[in-house]
């Protein structure tokens, strides 16, 4: 099993046994107040889960209601059959309709930070209402349709926010690309989601700098031709490339500003009337293949498992002066839902930050916190190391004491980690919510609820309302308390995936192959290790799969070999994890270069950039090694077992008796290191 965790963190977190319970004055403001309560709550999601979600859906609006909730033929769910709504309606025009139109949804801050304070943009509802009719209406004008998928490849801006939104308006999906993936990432995605219309910018400002969005999509565009329009919006007055010309199959002009689309455009555009079934849009993730896969998510189940998973995790509460700060960037699962989706239906305004904890200093989160006054924080266990690297001072000149849930997500948190963030940044006070959850579950899974669940650090806690999870072995069954083994869920849940674009036979043979019941019904996999101790708290352990989480970002080890490959000097390549201080899973790269190509340190920064330009910087390798030969059973099979151990720095490898050529470990040992 491959795990993300060095050796002396899993020495603490095998011993970890400290508990922290919140206040009773925390708790009794809390929705859910005690553990009884969740307990029974608990029981009656698995017990009856379709009048336990019926009841939550009654809090959203539909413009028809359900004939049944749930529709289970194992591995197909729907969820909420024979219901319409929409998610852009639930979102905005439902505040607006209830008279909340002059509320805040989007608390907006630029980078950029010469001046005294930076650029902050208040939007509210009736804002978000207008810019997403009059964007509708434009991306109707370039023919855009209910079904289309649009892709958006855009820097954390309001009009991010709003593109998605108004794509879900008019019920056309939409395919969010990261901004760090490269030109080659854009035109896979575009091709493999049919996308003629891409959405971007001139620039996002980044520690700084200026990212070239643009230039990424006219490379792109050059790599494949489904692309008929680039919508530009105009952030940072940057000098771009112009295609002023009609591509091949459509009569009009390449490139629109965004502002010139939406002077001409009305606004008043109505809410598609969408089945729950609908598709709401399609995220990338990698996959243990070279290529990443489009997951799916739907309208109906999604919407009411962001919402409820929002309202219950981070206590949102409309009725208190709550203001809900995400840090991730909305190109990852956890922007979606928990920037947008989950919270603006909560009516909690919801804050976006374009730019780096760095910049202009370390302190930047920390003074952004206390300038607007963030009442829930939720961030990356990266991120927290980065910060305990840089030092107790940055957080300590701000006043935090807003902060009354703290959460943590994308990787496991060690608990040196977690008790500096309980220390530093939530003043022993502020509950920790640890969530596990994936791009494919759509929401939280695993997860401590601030009011009734006592977190432990380094542990995701119990299940969420309606998540039946197991730890069993590759039989299905499940293991004892302390018994390491496979995390697997055995019910559906509302926000699951249904599916990967285009590929049926991958989405069944990733998620539903490797564990079933005895009677053959299949449990859905997730991919991670992970334990149950004797309080039923889980404690995950790492991907068991050739997937690595890089500073919580989902990394297929076989693309990162692909990329590799694809370089000239590059025979062979073998990617593993290895344990990283800050990022908590660094990249080690094991290459074995053509005849007549030299090991140098030269070759290693074009391998490192070559990796950037074929996947995104996220991707480049920690390490590299040059090797004339991989270790490899007799049946020719890499063995990352043996890479691992060798990357971490472990003297003793292990079980060596399948490999082929002893002398290979041994010559692997002296390679160059970088
Ligand atoms: O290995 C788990 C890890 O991140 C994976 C999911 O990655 P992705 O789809 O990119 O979504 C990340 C954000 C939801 C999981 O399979 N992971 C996520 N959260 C945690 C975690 N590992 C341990 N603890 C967590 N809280």
């Amino acid at each position: 099993m491959s795990t993300q965790h060095n050796p002396s963190d899993i020495e603490s977190v095998l011993h970890e046994d400290r508990m922290f319970s919140p206040s009773a004055d925390f708790a009794a403001a809390a929705h859910i107040k005690s553990p009884d309560q969740r307990d029974a709550l608990y029981k009656h999601s698995i017990d009856d889960p379709e009048t336990f979600w019926a009841q939550v859906a009654r809090e959203l609006h539909w413009f028809k209601p359900w004939d049944r909730v749930l529709d289970w033929n194992a591995p197909d769910a729907k969820w909420f059959v024979g219901a319409t709504t929409n998610l852009c309606y639930n979102c905005v025009d439902r505040q607006v309709d209830a008279g909340l139109g002059d509320q805040t949804a989007i608390i907006w801050e630029g980078e950029p930070f010469e001046s005294a304070s930076p650029e902050v943009r208040h939007l509210t509802y009736a804002d978000l209402q207008r810019e997403t009719s009059k964007f509708a209406n434009a991306l109707k004008s370039l023919g855009v349709k209910r079904g289309d998928i649009v892709t958006i490849y855009m820097p954390m801006v309001p009009e991010l926010a709003i593109a998605m939104l108004a794509c879900a308006r008019i019920g056309a999906a939409h395919s969010i690309i990261f901004g760090g993936f490269s030109a080659s990432a854009i035109a896979d995605r575009v091709e493999d989601a049919n996308s003629k219309v891409i959405i971007t910018a001139d620039g996002g400002w980044r520690r700084g700098n200026i990212v070239e969005l643009k230039d990424k999509v006219d490379a792109a565009c050059t790599q494949n031709d489904s692309i008929d329009h680039v919508i530009v919006l105009k952030r940072c007055e940057n000098t771009i490339n112009w295609h002023d010309e009609p591509s091949p199959d459509h009569g009009s002009k390449r490139d629109h500003w965004w502002h010139d689309l939406i002077d001409a455009a009305s606004d008043e555009c109505p809410c598609e009337h969408m089945d729950a079934e609908d598709l709401l849009f399609v995220l990338y993730t990698s996959g243990t293949t070279g290529k990443p896969k489009g997951i799916m998510h739907t309208t109906g189940g999604y919407m009411v498992f962001t919402y409820y998973t929002s309202k219950i995790v981070f206590d949102l509460n409309p009725n208190r002066d709550d203001i809900f700060w995400c840090t991730a960037d909305i190109g990852w699962v956890t922007g979606h839902s928990y920037i947008i989706y989950g919270v603006l239906p909560n009516r909690v305004p919801t804050l976006m930050y374009e730019g780096a904890p760095n910049h202009p200093g370390p302190d930047r989160f920390w003074s952004i916190v206390a300038r607007h006054n963030v009442t829930q924080f939720y961030t990356a266990p990266t991120a927290i190391r980065a910060f305990m690297k840089w030092g107790d001072e940055h957080p300590q000149k701000h006043d935090l004491s807003s902060l009354r849930i703290l959460g943590t997500v994308g990787e496991p948190i060690n608990p040196e980690a977690w008790m500096w963030y309980h220390r530093l940044i939530g003043a022993e006070r502020c509950p920790i919510v640890d969530t596990w959850w994936q791009t494919e579950t759509g929401g939280h899974m695993l997860t401590p609820i601030p009011g009734a669940v006592p977190a432990k650090p380094g542990s995701c806690t119990l299940p969420f309302f309606g998540v039946d999870a197991a730890i069993v072995n590759e039989q299905g069954e499940e293991q004892p308390p302390n018994t390491g083994g496979l995390l697997a869920i055995r019910k559906p849940w509302p926000g699951m995936l249904r599916g990967i674009l285009g590929d049926r036979e991958r989405f069944i043979q990733t998620y539903w192959s490797r564990i079933k019941t005895p009677a053959g019904e299949p449990y859905y996999f997730p991919g991670d290790g992970a334990r149950c101790d004797q309080d039923g708290y889980f404690w995950i352990m790492g991907r068991v799969d050739d997937v690595i989480n890089v500073s919580g970002h989902r990394l297929g080890t076989m693309e990162v070999e692909s990329a590799l490959v694809s370089h000239e000097t590059v025979v062979e390549a073998a990617v593993v994890g290895m344990p990283h201080e800050i990022k908590g899973t660094g990249i080690a790269a094991f290459v074995t270069l053509a005849p007549g190509a030299q090991p140098s340190d030269e070759l290693r920064d074009q391998l490192r950039a070559h990796t950037a330009n074929e996947i995104g910087a996220i991707a480049k390798p920690d390490l590299i090694r040059f090797t004339d030969a991989l270790p490899k059973t007799r049946s020719g099979k890499i063995m990352r077992r043996l890479l691992r151990d060798i990357a971490a720095g472990n003297d003793s490898v292990g079980d060596t008796t399948t490999l082929e050529d002893l002398s290979v470990l041994a010559r692997l040992r002296q390679s160059e290191e970088s």
